[in-house]
C-alpha cells in the first residue's frame, strides 16, 4: 500500500511556540554522532535509570540478531513507575486521571484521580493478590480489560512480580483472544463483566468465557465488576476481583523483584506478513530506557504536564505511551474509558478543556473522524493549555494535519507523526521537541531520534535515492527491540532479519527526502492498516474459510477516506452455494464475529478463481489493484514467481469478474 497524495518534501513550518530549533544540517550532524557512538548513547539514557543492580556489558551483540541490552542489570518495571515517586514529593501529585464513557447525565459521570502514593498502595495490594495464586517470575498472565484503571494497575503489579503480562485488545473476538491465550500458556486471566463504548455495553466476560471453553491453560479468573451486568461466573475458576480485594490487607507491601534487564516484561501480539499473530517479546531494561529517552525527547515531558494519549492500551501505544513512558517520568497521564466522539463529536476536545490537557497524542483516523463533524466542535472549547501534538500508527495525511495544527495547535505548537511498530518497542522516526527541533512538515514522519540508524533500501539493499520508494530499515540495534517472537526465534529470525543482511526490516515502504526526513507510506507486506489497528490477512481469511460455504477467500487492503485503509475480501464459493447479498452480509458478520469488530469487510466480491503464482501463492497486489483500478502495468512486475504474462491474464480475467 502506498498513501493517495502528494508528499510536500519542500515545505517547512516553523511553530511559532517552538524551542530547541536547529537547522537541518545541525541536527543530522549531532545526530550521526549519536549513531556512530550509539551503545555509549544509550548507555547515558539508561543510566538515568534507578538500577538495583547496574550493568556489565551494554550490548550483547554475541547472537545476532538475538540481541540483549544492558546485560547484568537488574531493576524492576513497577518500582521505576510507582515507588519512586511514591517515595518522594510525588506521592501527591496525580498519576492517573481516569474519564469513563457515560456522560448523559451527571449521576453517570465519572472521573478518578489516581495519585502516585494511592497507585503505590493499589498494586502492591493486586501484586499480594497475584502471588497468592502462586503465580511468579516466568509466568504469563493474560489480560482482556476496557479502559479502566484496573487495567494498568494489573500491568504493573505483575510487573512487581517479574510476571509477564499479555494483554489482548478487548475489541478482539473469542476466537482472538482463546489464540493468543493458548500460545502464551497463560495461566490467569484478569478480565471485566464489560466495558463501555458509544453508549453500549460490551459484554466482555461472556466472550472470555467462549474463549475459556477452548483455553488449555487458564485455570483461573479475575473479574473485575465495571458495568455491573449479571454474568456467569464458573465455580472454582472464577472470581469478582472487589470480593477477593476485601481479603487483602490495605498497606500490605510487596517488595519487587530484581529483575535482569533481559527478563520479559510482556508479550504482545501483532499480525504479520503471514500466518498467526506472532508475540511480540519486550524486556524490561532496554525497553523503558527507548520509553525515557522518547518521553522526553519526542513528547518534552514535564512534571507539570497533563498528558493524553488516545490510544487503547490493549495496543502497544498504549502499553508504551499511556502506561509505562509516562509513569516512569512521575506524569500524570489521562485515560479515557470510551468512544472520543460519544456522546456528542466534541467528547475529545471537551477532555481537554476540563483536564487542562498539554500533550496531545493521537491517530490519523481519529483526526479525520472530527473533520467529518465540523471545526465548530473544536471551536466551542477552549484549547489553549495544548503545547504538543503528536500523532500514530498510519501516515498522516497532509489535510488533517492542517486541520489538527490548526484548530486545536493554533499553529505555533509543534505536531509531528511518531513512526514505530509494536515490535520495536517505542517511538524511532519523529521530530523530538524536547531535545532539538527541526522544522515539521505536513505528512512526514521526520528523522530518525538520536541513537537510531534508519535507512530507505531499495530492491537490492542498497540505500535508495532521495524522493523515491523504498523500504524502511534500521541498520543497527536499538533499546527496546523485541527478544524474539515467543517461542518461534527462527520466525523472528526469518520475518525481521532475513530480508536484507544484517539489519532489521520494518515491513514498510518508505521515502527519503531531500533532508533526510522520512516520509513512510504505508505496508510493503499482508498487513492491513484499518484505522491504525493492525490486522493481517491471514487471521481474515482463516475466519472466512471457516465459513461453511466458502471454498478459498483472499483479503487485501484498499485505501479508504476516514480509515486509512479497509480490508475487502475476495470469495469462491463451494458448490451449492451462490452469490447473494445476504451471503455477503452473513459472510461479513461472521468475520466480525470472529476476529473483532475493526475486521469490517467494505465489500465481498465472488469470484470463481483467484489468481495464483506458480507456488500457489494469491497474487494480493493483482487483486488490490483491481479493487482499486490501477493500471495492470503498475503491478506486473511485482509479483514474485509469476511472470508478466501471468500477472496481465490473471489481472484481466478478475477485472472481468469483478466488473461482470
Ligand atoms: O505501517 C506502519 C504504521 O503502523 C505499523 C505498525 O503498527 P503497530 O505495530 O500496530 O503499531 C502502531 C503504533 C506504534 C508500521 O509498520 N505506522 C505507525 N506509525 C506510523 C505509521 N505509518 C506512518 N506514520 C506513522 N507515524
Amino acid at each position: 500500500m502506498s498513501v493517495n497524495w502528494a508528499l510536500p518534501f519542500e515545505e517547512r513550518i516553523v511553530p511559532e511556540g517552538a524551542h530547541n530549533l536547529v537547522d537541518i544540517e545541525t541536527y543530522h550532524k549531532l545526530h550521526r554522532l549519536s549513531v556512530e557512538n550509539y551503545k555509549e548513547y544509550w548507555a547515558s539514557i539508561a543510566k538515568e535509570l534507578p538500577w538495583f543492580k547496574p550493568w556489565e556489558k551494554t550490548l550483547d551483540d554475541s547472537n545476532p540478531p538475538f540481541y540483549k541490552w544492558f546485560v547484568g542489570g537488574e531493576l524492576n518495571a513497577c518500582y521505576i513507575c510507582v515507588d519512586r515517586h511514591a517515595k518522594s514529593w510525588r506521592k501527591n501529585k496525580v498519576a492517573i486521571i481516569w474519564e469513563g464513557e457515560p456522560w448523559e447525565n451527571e449521576k453517570a459521570r465519572e472521573i478518578r484521580k489516581i495519585t502516585y502514593g494511592e497507585l503505590f498502595r493499589e498494586v502492591n495490594r493486586v501484586a499480594y493478590l497475584l502471588k497468592s495464586y502462586g503465580l511468579k517470575k516466568g509466568d504469563v498472565i493474560g489480560i482482556y480489560l476496557p479502559m479502566i484503571p484496573e487495567l494498568p494497575i494489573f500491568m504493573l503489579a505483575a510487573s512487581r512480580l517479574g510476571v509477564a503480562f499479555s494483554v489482548v485488545f478487548s475489541g478482539f473476538s473469542a476466537d482472538a483472544l482463546a489464540e493468543r491465550m493458548n500460545d502464551a500458556e497463560a495461566k490467569l486471566l484478569v478480565t471485566a463483566d464489560g466495558g463501555w463504548r458509544n453508549g453500549k455495553v460490551v459484554p466482555l466476560k461472556q466472550i472470555a468465557d467462549e474463549a475459556l471453553s477452548k483455553c488449555k491453560t487458564i485455570k483461573n479468573v479475575i473479574v473485575v465488576r465495571r458495568t455491573k451486568e449479571d454474568v456467569n461466573m464458573a465455580q472454582g475458576r472464577d472470581e469478582f476481583f472487589d470480593k477477593l480485594m476485601e481479603s487483602v490487607p490495605q498497606n500490605v507491601y510487596v517488595e519487587p523483584e530484581r529483575v535482569k534487564s533481559e527478563d520479559t516484561l510482556y508479550v504482545l501480539y501483532t499480525s504479520g506478513t503471514t500466518g498467526k499473530p506472532k508475540g511480540q517479546v519486550h524486556d524490561v531494561g532496554g525497553y523503558l530506557t527507548l520509553l525515557h529517552a522518547t518521553m522526553k525527547d519526542v513528547f518534552d515531558i514535564q512534571d507539570t504536564d497533563v498528558y493524553w494519549c488516545t490510544a487503547d492500551i490493549g495496543w502497544v501505544t498504549g502499553h508504551s505511551y499511556i502506561v509505562y513512558g509516562p509513569l516512569m517520568e512521575g506524569a500524570t497521564t489521562l485515560m479515557y474509558e470510551g468512544s472520543l466522539t460519544y456522546p456528542e463529536p466534541d467528547r475529545w476536545v471537551s477532555i481537554i478543556e476540563r483536564h487542562g490537557v498539554n500533550i496531545f497524542y493521537t491517530s490519523p483516523t481519529a483526526i479525520r473522524g472530527w473533520m467529518r463533524f465540523g471545526e465548530e466542535w473544536v471551536k466551542k472549547h477552549d484549547v489553549s493549555s495544548i503545547r504538543l501534538i503528536h500523532s500514530v500508527g498510519e501516515p498522516i495525511n497532509p489535510e488533517a494535519f492542517r486541520w489538527l495544527f490548526k484548530l486545536l495547535g493554533r499553529e505555533k505548537v509543534p505536531f509531528g507523526s511518531t513512526w514505530w511498530m509494536t515490535e520495536t518497542g517505542g517511538i524511532l522516526i519523529s521530530h523530538t521537541p524536547g531535545k532539538y527541533l527541526v522544522p515539521l512538515k505536513p505528512g512526514t514522519n521526520g528523522p530518525p531520534i538520536f541513537g537510531v540508524d534508519a535507512d530507505v533500501f531499495d530492491d537490492n539493499g542498497k540505500p535508495q535515492k532521495p524522493e523515491e520508494r523504498g523500504y524502511l530499515v534500521i541498520k543497527k540495534p536499538w533499546p527496546g527491540m523485541p527478544l524474539t517472537i515467543f517461542k518461534d526465534p527462527e520466525r523472528y529470525k526469518q520475518v525481521y532479519w532475513s530480508r536484507f543482511q544484517g539489519v532489521f526490516y520494518a515491513g514498510d515502504y518508505a521515502v527519503k527526502d531531500r533532508d533526510g526526513y522520512f516520509w513512510i507510506l504505508g505496508r510493503a507486506d499482508e498487513v492491513i492498516k484499518v484505522a491504525g489497528h493492525r490486522l493481517g490477512t491471514y487471521e481474515l481469511e482463516s475466519a472466512l474459510i471457516q465459513h461453511k460455504a466458502v471454498a478459498e477467500a483472499a483479503v487485501v487492503g484498499v485505501p479508504d477516506e476516514l480509515k486509512g485503509e479497509v480490508p475487502v475480501a475476495f470469495v469462491i464459493l463451494k458448490q451449492g452455494y451462490t452469490p447473494s447479498e445476504e451471503l455477503r452480509k452473513e459472510l461479513n458478520l461472521w468475520v466480525r464475529e470472529r476476529v473483532g469488530p475493526i475486521a469490517s469487510l467494505k465489500n465481498v466480491y465472488f469470484v470463481s478463481k483467484l489468481p495464483k503464482t506458480r507456488s500457489a501463492k494469491i497474487m494480493r497486489r493483482v487483486v488490490q489493484a483491481v479493487v482499486v483500478g490501477k493500471p495492470v502495468g503498475d503491478v506486473t512486475t511485482l509479483e514474485d514467481g509469476a511472470s508478466v504474462e501471468e500477472v496481465k491474464r490473471a489481472y484481466l480475467e478478475l477485472q472481468k469478474e469483478v466488473q461482470g
